[in-house]
This record gives C-alpha cells, structure tokens and sequence, in this order.
C-alpha cells in the first residue's frame, strides 16, 4: 500500500513551512537511537540508549538482547527527541529510518515503530541505508562540504572506501574481503579482556606505546589494489597474545596496541590516497565508528596535508551509530523521492549503491 507522493507533497505544502523537520529513528546493531533533524543540516535533537554494557559479557552483540533492548526503548526515545527539539508531532514533515544493513531483528523494530509513526502522523517514510547515514553525520558536522567526495567508511560491519558522487548516488572503490577495520578491534579486544565494543580502549591503550614493537601483515589483495584483508592481522596479533599467554611471557599491551593500530592505519590511509588519486577530488571524509581512532585520524590529517587534500573528520560525538545522520541523509533521500510505502522490510544486508 504505496503512499502516492502527491499527497505526501501536498500534506508537507499545506503546513505551509519553509523547513522540513524529519524524525529519524537508528536501530541497526545495539544503539536506539531517535533524533529531528531539520533540513538535511541542523540537528535539533539526538537522544541515543545502548544496550553495549549488556552485550559487554559475552564479548560481542546479542541479537535478541539487542532487538529487546531496542523495543523497551525506542518509544521514550521518540518521546525525548520531540521534547528537547521543542516540537510537537504535527511539526514533523515525515519520518526517517535505517531499514538496511544491521541486525534483522533489530532493524525491524526501528522500521515497525518508524512505520508506525509515520502512518499516524500522516507524513512520508523514508528509508536510509545505514552507511549512507554515517557519510552523511559530516553534513551535520561540516557546513561547507558537498559531494562530491571521497569517504572512507570503517566500522564495526562496514569498511569500504565510497566514492560519494552526489547525495544519493554512491560507489564502492574499494573494500575488505574479509572482516571490517572495527570487527578486527572488538575480536582482539576481547582476547585481551578489554570488553565490549573494543575499538575505545585498544586506541586508549595504544596511547604511548611503541608501534614498531611488534611487526603485523599488512595484507594485499592481488590486482585489486584499493581492497583490503583484515582477517590474516587479526589472526596475527591473537596469535601474538595466545602464543605469549602459553609461554607464559608478559607483554607489553601499549606496544601490542600501537602496533596493531598501525597496521590497521596502514592497511587504509595510503589506499584512500590512492583512491583520491584517482577519482582526482581532493576531497576526503570519514565515517563510522573506527572514524574515532586517533592513530587513523593522525595518519590521514599527515597524508592529506602532504597530498593537498582537505580532509573532513566527524567529531567523536557523530561517529558512532545515532539517528541525527539518518535524518541528515534521509532529508537528502526524501529531495530524491526515495520514499517508502508500508510494505517497507528490513534488510540485513545491503551495497551502498542500491540502498
Ligand atoms: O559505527 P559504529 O558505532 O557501529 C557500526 O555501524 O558498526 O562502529 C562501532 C565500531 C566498533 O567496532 C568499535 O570498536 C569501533 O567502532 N570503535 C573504534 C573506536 N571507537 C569505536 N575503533 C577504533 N578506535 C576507536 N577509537
């Protein structure tokens, strides 16, 4: 049952507003998250739960513990983000949420609930692929940037170099074969004991330590020169650990860390250049939660300054999950009449470029 886009235009015309608010709801992996979100840009509010401290003991995410954790919340959630963007329902233009890639289960609660609201306020729904709205938490952070681009995307699912052509037309140049940047972080983190999502404490730990004291692979993947390999560096340093452990030996973990982060940074940083190289933008930014690693950010502030090439990082704060990016790029989705009707399903897995 399709929502005819005329109406959903004349609805949105008939509020007789020159700015769109969209209500934005994430709920891919173990962050609910609801935000408004107002033309594309401005972020009035951004309230996010996550259920990690719960997925912490088992060293990873639980999909039902997610899913659970995400229907006890997101109804308070949508609740808050109204209160503190000082609206109330009938100042919402339409509804925005991350249908795909993610946790089917958890996907499918932030796709009902958004379904839901949507019909009951009588606005469109839009759907957002969940890495298009992490590219997009740079149009909240930075004003001046437009595709354009190149984006390098690494996360805990996702590590891909985009190639952003405009706000809704995206190419992969490039990715890994095997696991993400942030997944090769988590796992290694846990070997360590340092809990769950482990990408935090492997850079805070990494902090002060010798990166050249231990020698990791940095993978190639043969004639395919801006793919990666992650899964062979995250054998090598469990490996490292395991054999230490059984020898009884001590090992230095800053030195372990700071090396490790290093192999992971130069596994990506001369690919992005090369990448940039070639589709001749000069112009770079990051996403997604490994976006926060300080050894990453570092070494592409140093190659794009010897590059001439501007660089756009997204504070801290943008770089892991939250719903303000899925209304930042849904407001783009909705320009392009990417609207959904109610048949809408969640999808687990999904390329960028079709999203
Ligand atoms: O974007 P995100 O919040 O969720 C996904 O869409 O996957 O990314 C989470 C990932 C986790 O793997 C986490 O360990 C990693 O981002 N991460 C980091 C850092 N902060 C978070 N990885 C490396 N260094 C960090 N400082």
């Amino acid at each position: 049952m399709a929502r005819p886009l005329g109406i959903i235009n004349s609805t949105f015309a008939e509020r007789k507003r020159d700015c769109m608010n969209i209500l934005a709801f994430e709920s891919s992996c173990d962050e609910t998250a609801a935000a408004v979100v107002q033309d594309g840009r401005r972020v009035l509010s951004s309230v996010i739960a996550s259920s990690a401290d719960m997925h912490a003991v088992y060293g990873g995410v639980v999909p039902e513990i997610a899913s659970r954790k995400h229907v006890e919340a997101i109804s308070g959630l949508a609740d808050e983000a109204l209160r503190q963007a000082a609206l109330s329902k009938q100042d919402i233009d339409a509804v925005a949420v991350t249908y795909a890639p993610g946790l089917i289960g958890a996907l499918l609660v932030g796709v009902s609930f958004a379904k839901s609201a949507a019909f009951g306020l009588g606005v469109p729904l839009i759907p957002v692929h969940h890495v298009r709205g992490h590219i997009a938490a740079n149009y909240i952070a930075h004003p001046d940037l437009e595709p354009p681009f190149l984006c390098l995307c690494v996360s805990g699912g996702t590590t891909a170099m985009v190639d952003v052509k405009d706000y809704t037309h995206f190419e992969v140049l490039g990715g890994t074969r095997d696991d993400a940047a942030g997944e090769c972080f988590d796992k290694t983190a846990r070997v360590l004991g340092l809990g769950y999502p482990g990408g935090g404490p492997m850079d805070r730990m990494a902090q002060g330590g010798d990166d050249k004291a231990f020698v990791f692979p940095r993978a190639h993947v043969a004639d395919h020169p801006l793919d990666m390999s992650f899964s062979g560096l995250k054998t090598a340093v469990i490996n490292t650990i395991h054999n230490a452990r059984q020898k009884g030996e001590e090992l230095d973990l800053h030195d372990l860390a700071a090396s490790f982060a290093a192999a992971v940074s130069d596994s990506l940083v001369p690919r992005v250049m090369e990448a940039d190289r070639l589709t001749g933008y000069h112009k770079i930014a990051v996403a997604g939660g490994v976006a926060a690693n300080s050894r990453i950010r570092a070494d592409l502030e140093r190659a794009c300054a010897q590059a001439g090439a501007k660089l756009w990082l997204p504070p801290l704060a943008l770089c892991g999950d939250n719903a303000a990016m899925i209304g930042s790029q849904g407001y783009y989705e909705y320009l392009a009449g990417h609207t959904a009707g109610w048949e809408l399903n969640a999808k687990a897995s999904l390329d960028i470029s079709r999203g």
